[in-house]
């Protein structure tokens, strides 16, 4: 068991944002255990409000790179992208169980060698001062209003790879022991 935790924190250390990517398609078998992971993800009183919706084809992908003011942009490079979306009439902590769901896909991401980067929807505004989350409601087609978004997951093989992060950045200060 200790050997598996000691794995969990390589990778975690090992995750960096990759908004640049060589193009080339992910493996399916890779994109099927990123999916798994975002699937099994704890939610609150075990819910489940979370869809996921997996987006390769371009040109929504490009409409997704513009659906807020800024940061979206590798949206328009990656191979494929997933949305979290959750039913907000299902349960009332669907953002928590949104950014659960993120971070395990992002984390089984890195393990499988993928790229990848969380573009923030939620709070965030278009060009027009609009909210950012009618766009892509819009650009994946979907019409329940109680469907809200929490954030994408950009995916793609990487063009370069930042550093791992260290055990010199962990701030213990921040740790309050009582
Ligand atoms: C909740 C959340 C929202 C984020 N939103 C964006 C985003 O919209 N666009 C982007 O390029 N990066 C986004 N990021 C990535 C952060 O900028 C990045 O994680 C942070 O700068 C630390 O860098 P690292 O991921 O390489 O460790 C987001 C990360 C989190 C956790």
């Amino acid at each position: 068991m200790p050997e598996m935790e000691n794995n969990v924190l390589e990778v975690i250390l090992k995750r960096r944002s990759c908004r640049k990517y060589a193009g080339e398609a992910i493996q399916e078998e890779k994109m099927k255990r990123i999916l798994e992971a975002g699937l099994l993800a704890p939610t609150s009183m075990n819910k489940k409000p979370c869809e996921f919706y997996v987006i390769t084809d371009k040109a929504v992908l490009q409409k997704l790179s513009k659906a807020k003011k800024m940061g979206a942009g590798m949206l328009s490079v990656c191979s494929a992208a997933v949305a979290v979306l959750a039913d907000s009439g299902k349960s009332d902590v669907w953002i928590e169980d949104c950014a659960c769901a993120l971070s395990y896909m992002s984390l089984t991401a890195t393990a499988e060698g993928v790229g990848n980067c969380w573009c923030q929807i939620r709070n965030r505004s278009t060009l027009m001062g609009k909210d950012a989350e009618g766009n892509v409601r819009k650009a994946l087609g979907v019409t329940n209003e109680k469907m809200r978004l929490a954030g994408i997951l950009a995916l793609g093989m990487p063009a370069s790879e930042a550093k791992p992060h260290t055990e010199d950045e962990v701030d213990w200060k921040k740790v309050h022991k009582i």
